[in-house]
Parts: structure tokens; sequence; C-alpha cells
């Protein structure tokens, strides 16, 4: 992603706004609308994952995000030719390649680089010859470092989801090892010449330890931010409902009494 800030990037994953949208079907909450508040407030770029299942993001979303967006759009994607063609025909400014189960709920872990370096291979070379630069979705593991720098991805997104799932339990070792962990995957990661990220189940406690680290140039964060935000925002939806049923009221009242 193009950079906009001189301290840390930050990318707003929009999913879960589609999640929202389509428990309905309709067009309401837009994830576009919710991109262009999160650019508004500050983000540096915007993510969002065309899952297979199109359980959120649509194919349509992806097309009105690259048509519209002022930021760069991060396509989280698995390696398969039906998102590489997607890929290919909108040209996002990054794809940020992932595992993908379709029972899970949601990114559980990351690639296996070192065991999939054949497979993976032909879509990093048609990804990078396009233009598009190419993000690896990895556990801070050594051996996965080294096998993305292998395959010639221009990024790693380090996972955070261990280290968030241990802070969440209160498990203070736990998440000193999973900090000392990521620690040392961005450094191996930038020594080894990759731009480092990261990012999953990142919260207003979480995200400290890991923007503390100075290799890591960007963070994609939503889940949390998303459900922050119906708390942030409900009490101002709520009573504007409550207005606009009070002057349909007053309206009508002053309608029968003239
Ligand atoms: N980075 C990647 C590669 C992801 O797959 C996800 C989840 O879609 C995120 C970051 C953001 O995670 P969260 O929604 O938990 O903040």
């Amino acid at each position: 992603m193009l950079s906009s800030s001189p301290l840390q990037r930050l990318g707003i994953n929009i999913d879960h706004v589609a999640t929202i949208r389509n428990a309905r079907g309709g067009r309401h909450p837009d994830p576009l609308r919710a991109a262009h508040l999160a650019i508004e407030a500050g983000a540096d770029g915007i993510t969002a994952h065309l899952r297979e299942d199109r359980r959120h993001i649509s194919d349509a979303d992806i097309a009105r995000l690259k048509a519209e967006l002022t930021r760069p759009l991060n396509l989280e994607m698995a390696a398969t030719d039906e998102m590489l063609q997607i890929a290919l025909r909108h040209v996002p400014n990054a794809c940020c390649l992932v595992p993908e189960k379709r029972e899970e709920r949601t990114t559980e872990g990351g690639l296996d680089i070192a065991g999939l370096h054949n497979t993976l291979l032909p879509y990093v070379e048609r990804l990078k010859g396009a233009g598009i630069r190419v993000s690896l979705f990895i556990e801070a593991d050594p051996r996965q470092i080294e096998a993305s720098a292998r395959l010639g991805a221009d990024i790693v997104e380090l996972h955070t989801g261990a280290y968030c799932e241990r802070a969440l339990d209160d498990d203070a070792a736990g998440v000193a090892a999973e900090i000392a962990k990521l620690a040392a995957g961005a450094k191996l990661a930038a020594a080894a010449g990759l731009e480092v990220h990261a990012g999953h189940g990142l919260t207003f406690n979480t995200v400290g330890a890991v923007a503390r680290m100075a290799e890591i140039v960007e963070l994609n964060i939503g889940h949390f931010l998303i459900g922050e935000a119906i708390f942030g925002g409900l009490h101002g939806a709520v009573r504007r409902m409550r207005a606009l049923m009070e002057e349909a009221r007053l309206a009508g009242s002053s309608r029968r009494s003239a």
C-alpha cells in the first residue's frame, strides 16, 4: 500500500460490514460507504477478502472498491484460478494470499509457504507480472518467512491471531511468547528484504505491542473495529430514529388539527 502516514499504515478490513448487509440481503450497510468513512477517519488503505463462498464481500463490492477508492485496495484471496482471474481483472494495489477452508469462521492460521512453494509460485508470478504487490499471510515462523522470501513475495503479513487469543485468555506467559515470536519474525522478514505487515484479531487492548515493532509498517484490522463502531454509532442512530418518529407524529397531529 502507498503511504500517507510517516508512522505505520492502517488498513481497514470492511468484510464484516458486508456480513451484516448479507444477513438481510439488500444494500445496507454498504461496505463502500464504510470504506469512504474509514479513509476520511485516517485509514491508509482498505482490505477486503473475497472468499470462495462469498459469505461477505461480493464480486460487485470488489469492482466498486477498485473503481471508487481513493486509497490502495488490498485484496485478500485464496490461491485459486478463479481468484487469480478476478485479481488480474481488477488489479488491486496488493493481493494478500491467505489459506481458506470453507468450514472455518475466519482465517485460521497462516499459509504453509514452505510446503506449497510449487503450487504458489505461478500465482505469485502472475500477480507480480500484472504489477500487483504480493503479500503472504503467514505465522511468524522462520521457516515460513524464509520460504516467503524464496517465493519472491513483496510482503509478509504476520498472523497476530494467536497473540490476541492469549490476550483474551489473560495468559501473560502466552502473550509474552507470542509477542517474542512476532518481534523475531518481523526482524527476520525485514532482514530478508520483505515488507512486514501484521493483523488478525487486533483490538484497542492488543494493538500497542504490535504497533511498537519498528519493522511492521502496516496493520490490517477489521472485525473488532466494525463491532466497536456499533457502540460508537448506535446511540446516535437510535436518537435519530426517535427524532424522526417524533417529527412525523407532530406533523401528523398538526395536519389533523389544521
Ligand atoms: N489480515 C488478514 C490476512 C486477514 O485474513 C484478516 C481477517 O480477514 C485480517 C488481517 C483482519 O483481521 P480482523 O478482522 O480480525 O481484524
